[in-house]
């Protein structure tokens, strides 16, 4: 459920037709309904709600936008960081440095001092080696960091390759036989408080079933390490729970998570962790686009719009589909090859689609960009960094500007034995 809908024949986001958007900020420009993120924000606290004690963190990874970020603050919500620049964007909303978890899996030792000196909740650790460095240097300043071992749970999460997180060869977590003693281990050092294990198996999971079984074997685990005469008051569960992303698809409903996280952890007596990020910040974005030019192709014909793999990088990564819409259907159908201006073949969005007819001119948007959108995208072929823009009812705001190609050629400099 968005607001993203056609009322008299034009797209609005909210009460704001996109056509007045685009004829301010021009595009290609994300656009994000602020009553879809406080939506999903709500409707996934309140799918956890019936756990005794839970705390979310938002993967700010998905879409680290400070206005974002600001609203979900107000949502009670924490974050999930992988690096200082997230740590930082995460306090400049206003979230408590208790309420942020840093994740990831090459923290540098800036990075972890950094987050020492700020009081970041928990760091999720995800190698011994890591654990030991992080003790050294909490130890060093009389500090006691609040820890948790990522484990990786050997689980196939059934999602893309590129972002299944939780099989033994994929680099994060420390193996899960290893688990129980480097976690013992850890406990013992000075500078650490180790509190929890952490599993992230993969994003963009269409069944709960392998998120099932990844939790139900930490539980055991986390059984296993608490006999072992170890505390471990806290679990987290990471993100990966997925949304749809093409019209008519079925996805599990976070209530539905929400009650299968409540059955398998109900006597674990443990404040539970989440870590999301594409279920409440996938649907609450669009990408508006301006067509450049219709092109014949050899089976149907090249839509050439001025959005291109720099900006939304996700069908070219991951082979994702984004649904596809104009800002004024026509009702008349068309099926095209949709692609961007970028000098690669990899810069096509969808190959032989069935989509509202469009022309050169014509304003159309794709769904689903709030997540992994404009926080992916890049300067590739001196293009524009991309601008966002937030709608709250009939009112809306450009979040972050488009950054232009001459102040990043601003920050380039030729040495003077150039010259
Ligand atoms: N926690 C950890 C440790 C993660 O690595 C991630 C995502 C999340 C939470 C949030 O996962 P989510 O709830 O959003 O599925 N760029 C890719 C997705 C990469 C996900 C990376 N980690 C894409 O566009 O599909």
């Amino acid at each position: 459920m968005d607001h993203f809908e056609i009322r008299n024949g034009v797209l609005h986001a909210e009460d704001v037709p996109l056509t007045e958007i685009a004829a301010t900020v021009g595009t290609p420009v994300y656009v994000y309904s602020r009553a879809t993120l406080t939506r999903h924000a709500r409707v996934f606290r309140d799918a956890l709600a019936p756990l005794a004690r839970s705390h979310i963190a938002f993967a700010v990874k998905s879409n680290p936008n400070l206005a974002v970020l600001k609203l979900l603050a107000a949502e009670g919500y924490g974050a999930d960081v992988v690096s200082a620049g997230e740590m930082d964007r995460a306090m400049a909303a206003g979230m408590t440095p208790e309420s942020i978890i840093f994740s990831g899996v090459g923290k540098t030792r800036r990075e972890l001092v950094r987050a020492l000196e700020a009081g970041i909740g928990q760091f999720n650790l995800e190698s011994e080696e890591e654990g030991v460095e992080l003790a050294a240097l909490a130890a060093e300043r009389g500090l006691s960091a609040g820890a948790a071992l990522r484990v990786n749970p050997d689980v196939d999460a059934g999602t893309h390759g590129k972002i299944s997180t939780g099989k033994a060869e994929n680099k994060f977590g420390v193996p899960y036989d290893r688990a129980g003693g480097i976690y013992a281990r850890l406990a013992a050092l000075r500078g650490l408080q180790m509190r929890a294990l952490a599993v992230h198996i993969g994003s963009q999971l269409q069944s709960l079933a392998p998120l099932e079984s990844a939790f139900v074997r930490m539980g055991a685990l986390m059984r296993e390490i608490r006999a072992a005469g170890h505390a471990v008051s806290h679990m987290d569960l990471g993100g990966g729970v997925g949304v749809p992303y093409k019209a008519g698809e079925e996805f599990p409903s976070p209530e539905a998570y929400g009650a299968m996280v409540a059955r398998v952890t109900a006597d674990w007596d443990a404040t539970l962790m989440f870590e999301p990020g594409r279920v409440i910040t996938g649907n609450s974005g669009i990408l508006v686009t301006e067509v450049v030019r219709v092109k014949p192709g050899v089976t149907c014909p090249f839509v050439i719009v001025d959005a291109a793999m720099n900006d939304l990088a996700r069908p070219a990564l991951y082979d994702a589909w984004h649904d596809f819409v104009a800002v004024r259907p026509s009702g008349e159908r068309m099926l095209a090859n949709i692609v961007g201006p970028i000098c690669e073949s990899s810069d096509t969005f969808a190959m032989g689609r069935d989509i509202d007819v469009v022309q050169a001119g014509d304003l159309a948007a794709f769904r689903t960009a709030g997540a992994y959108g404009a926080t992916m995208a890049n300067t590739y072929n001196s293009r524009a960094l991309v601008p966002e823009v937030m709608v709250d009812g009939a009112r809306w705001a450009v979040v972050a500007d488009r950054i232009e190609p001459a102040a990043i050629l601003a920050a380039e400099h030729v040495p003077d034995w150039l010259e």
